[in-house]
């Protein structure tokens, strides 16, 4: 057997290295942080950048937290793991917490309602939240004896994660490609599309799986007719209503959960991201109907609520529960999007803003034409406010995605949009510079 040279060993300069031994799914150069504290970020020489990024809506609580050090290392070294086929107190009070949560939507009449959710499985990532919640609503549907009742319908522009089923009901063809043939059964509609849903949905589906606001996707907000029809829906045919509220939910845009916003009442909730404070987690929420169906055996995980990472995410839940939290949220990203719509006066190429609370979208278009921006538009302008000491994301083609950190003070949402005014003049010039005459 022959072998190939060993590739081009990795170089680091200007804190960036070069062909560091990851597979290449994220590139070949990367940005290397050795420190954080509270929404700012340090880079090896020493740059700081203001983090609008939060680890892609993960970090909502900021760096460096000694509250969350010394939960973790308190339950390291009493109780590191113990497999699900025991349980502790943390993994136990997690769930608990969890399962008591409701989209506030379900009690809006005032009246005491039966608890929202019944049960839990806790995982370690967001496709696995996923993942469990279409074997879930496959192993419903044929508990219920509705075997036919296998299809998945999801959306274009979704994006659910990237293990095989959560990839099937993720609608981008870049990701989808290079592993195909995928898992059968998935059907994408328009998102927003109460006409292709009427005409879709029937009990040949088992679930709908859908982003109350398309995080990757563009940044689009589910409108409440849209809800509406998918919970008469869904409740007609017996589908599992599967709300992936992996980057939305935990307050994210303002409220517990976004569905609430729109009055999605969901069978199923996914949760990741924030959920332990930068530790791996998952959770997939389920109503009544569905624990009462699945059944020992049906599904499973070595780690998922491990003790380390449940006592961790049980103090996240304190503090997003705490009384004073959401409020805080909704004004901090009022401050934002009040100095995003000044921007957009500044910046005829700054189209409208999208997205709700801390997970807001700002439409990229091409400074010299004013035509919709594309991915390379976006990557440079995204570049730009990385060398101004700024870190953003994008979404879909042309959305410049900000997901600060929840805890983001009145003085860094000034500072960060100043950066972005610096940033946004620099990739103004340098499209002008660079544009065809
Ligand atoms: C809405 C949504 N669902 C699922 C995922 C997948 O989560 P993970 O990367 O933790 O597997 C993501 C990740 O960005 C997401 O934004």
């Amino acid at each position: 057997m022959t072998s190939k040279p060993n590739p081009a060993p990795f170089s680091i300069n200007n804190s960036h290295i070069h062909n560091p031994p990851f597979t290449k799914n994220y590139g070949d150069t990367f940005l290397i942080f050795k420190a954080g504290k509270g929404a700012w970020l340090q880079d090896i020489d020493g740059k700081k950048y203001l983090d609008f990024g939060s680890g892609i809506a993960v970090n909502s609580f900021g760096h460096g937290r000694k509250d969350f050090a010394k939960i973790v290392a308190t339950q390291m070294k009493t109780l590191a793991h113990t497999s699900n086929l025991f349980t502790s107190f943390p993994t136990l009070n997690l769930a608990a917490r969890l399962v008591a949560t409701t989209p506030l939507t379900a009690s809006e009449s005032g009246t005491p309602v039966e608890p929202y959710f019944a049960g839990v499985h806790l995982g370690n990532s967001g496709s696995e939240a996923n993942e469990t919640a279409l074997k879930y609503a496959r192993i419903y549907a044929k508990r219920k004896d509705n075997p036919n009742g296998h299809k998945i319908l999801a959306f274009k522009n979704s994006f659910h994660g990237r293990t095989m089923g959560a990839l099937s009901a993720t609608w981008t063809e870049k990701y989808r490609f290079p592993s195909e043939p995928l898992v059968p059964g998935v059907e994408f509609i328009g998102f927003n599309d109460l006409e292709a849903l009427n005409a879709t949905l029937n009990s040949d589906f088992c679930a709908v799986i859908v982003e109350p606001i398309q995080g990757e996707g563009g940044l689009c907000p589910m409108t409440r007719e849209f809800a509406a029809s998918l919970n008469q829906l869904c409740a007609k045919y017996d589908v599992c209503l599967i709300a992936d509220e992996i980057q939305t939910g935990l307050g994210r845009t303002g409220t517990f959960y976004a569905s609430e916003q729109m009055g999605l009442q969901p069978d199923i909730i996914c949760l990741a991201k924030p959920l332990a404070g930068g530790l791996p987690a998952s959770a997939t929420l389920v109503r009544q109907k569905i624990h009462h169906q699945i059944h020992a055996g049906d599904h499973g995980g070595t780690f998922g609520g491990n003790p380390v990472v449940a006592a961790l995410a049980c103090h996240i839940l304190n503090l997003v529960q705490a009384d004073s939290f959401l409020p805080g949220v909704q004004a901090i990203a009022q401050q934002l999007r009040t100095g995003l719509t000044a921007l957009q006066k500044h910046f005829p190429f700054l189209g409208a803003l999208r997205g709700a609370g801390m997970l807001i979208g700002i439409e990229i278009n091409h400074p010299g034409t004013l035509e919709s921006g594309s991915p390379e538009l976006l990557a440079s302008l995204i570049d730009c406010c990385k060398q101004q000491g700024l870190i953003v994301l994008r979404s879909g083609t042309n959305i410049l995605r900000l997901a600060p950190p929840l805890t983001l003070t009145a003085t860094d949402a000034d500072k960060g949009l100043a950066l972005l005014q610096k940033a946004l003049t620099v990739f103004a010039k340098s499209c002008s510079s660079t544009a065809k005459p």
